[in-house]
């Protein structure tokens, strides 16, 4: 195998040609080889837009490339789980965007086609491979924070275009599955713990049969508690505050923090409530797309371990599968 992993993208999304794909290319161990669309010319004005050398008119073509080591999965939510297994099957690893697929049982099924193949397989949760969630949990860990305890995480955008798949329930959209699987998957990694049980409750737009609006309580061990709001039709706000008994995190950007700009996140020893017992962290701009492809490019070389597999997308997925089951009986659920 090359020095670089060779990669395949399934489909023209947005993600992927506006973030992923350049952030991609410029790291250092990773080669966007081939794009493939439904519609070949729009693969090819995308190869040529992007400077991919192949262009693929269907998904199935691209699979069957005996170039491509890995292949990028941006598809809409209802095809992760079909395409990605799929892709196992071609023989290649995958790189799956979030949510990993609409239920646990279908995140079951790639584990289980990822399990026959020996191939790798992430969750494409970018956010972990920022600098500024790694200095999160080293704060965490250190103790400065005293006893960690709770989260609280608002993420929301405003988005009422119909013919965005974020906006079509058939497909997979909706706030829970688009941003609310982030707050889950952050609370998870920062208090390095899955979660016992969970309640939420959804507000489903009339129109478009998704949920817009969507919270949830999720009890960890030993008394921990993540509390989330998401949303489709609400004014823009990413924000995570992690409370422990000496101290709190405030990260300002905790998603989508521009590649451009650097990442504040604040400390606070709580001395007083004006913040004189503030720290504000800066942490250099980086793209994290490129920090999430390299990482998945060197544990296919075998540089490192992929620090997080299917075992982790399943997790994640029943917590979900859990919530939305909570919304409908009313009642705590465990994932
Ligand atoms: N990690 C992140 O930061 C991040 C950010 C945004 C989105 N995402 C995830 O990335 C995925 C794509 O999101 P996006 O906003 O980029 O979506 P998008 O622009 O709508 O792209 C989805 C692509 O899938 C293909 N497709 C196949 N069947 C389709 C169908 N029935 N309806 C619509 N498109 C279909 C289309 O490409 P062709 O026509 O070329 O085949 C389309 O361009 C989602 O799973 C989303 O959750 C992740």
């Amino acid at each position: 195998m090359s020095k670089k992993v060779r990669w395949g993208v399934l489909s023209t999304a947005q993600i992927a040609k506006n973030h992923v794909i350049p952030a991609m290319q410029a790291g250092a161990f990773t080669e966007i080889v081939a794009i493939a669309s439904r519609d070949e010319d729009r693969a090819r004005e995308a190869a040529v837009d992007l400077g991919i050398p192949r262009a693929y008119g269907s998904y199935e073509a691209l699979l069957a490339d005996p170039d491509i080591d890995a292949i990028y999965n941006p598809l809409p939510n209802h095809l992760h789980a079909p395409l990605t297994i799929k892709a196992l099957e071609a023989g290649k690893h995958v790189l799956c965007e979030k949510p990993i697929a609409l239920s646990a049982e279908e995140a079951r099924q790639i584990q289980d086609a990822q399990e026959k193949s020996g191939l790798l397989l992430g969750e494409a949760f970018m956010v972990r491979f920022h600098p500024q969630w790694r200095r999160v949990r080293e704060i965490i860990r250190g103790g400065r924070l005293g006893e960690v305890r709770a989260i609280q995480t608002i993420f929301s955008y405003f988005l009422t275009d119909p013919s965005n798949i974020r906006n079509q329930a058939d497909i997979g959209g909706g706030g829970l599955y688009d941003i609310g699987c982030y707050a889950i998957n952050t609370a998870r990694f920062a208090f390095d713990a899955e979660p016992e049980r969970v309640i939420g409750i959804l507000d489903i737009d009339p129109q478009m049969g998704t949920d817009r609006l969507s919270s949830g309580l999720a009890a960890f061990p030993e008394g921990r508690q993540l509390a989330f709001t998401c949303a489709t039709q609400l004014v823009p706000c990413q924000r995570v505050q992690i409370l422990g008994t000496q101290g709190r995190i405030e990260i300002q950007i905790p998603f989508n923090a521009p590649a451009d700009q650097e990442a504040a996140i604040i400390v606070d020893d709580g001395r007083d409530l004006s913040g004189s017992g503030r720290e504000i962290i800066k942490i250099p701009a980086i793209d994290q797309y490129t920090l999430q492809g390299d990482a998945f490019s060197q544990a296919v070389l075998g540089e490192q371990p992929l620090e997080w597999g299917v075992a982790d997308a399943v997790a994640n997925m029943r917590v979900i599968d859990a919530l939305f089951r909570s919304a409908k009986t009313g009642k705590w659920e465990r994932p």
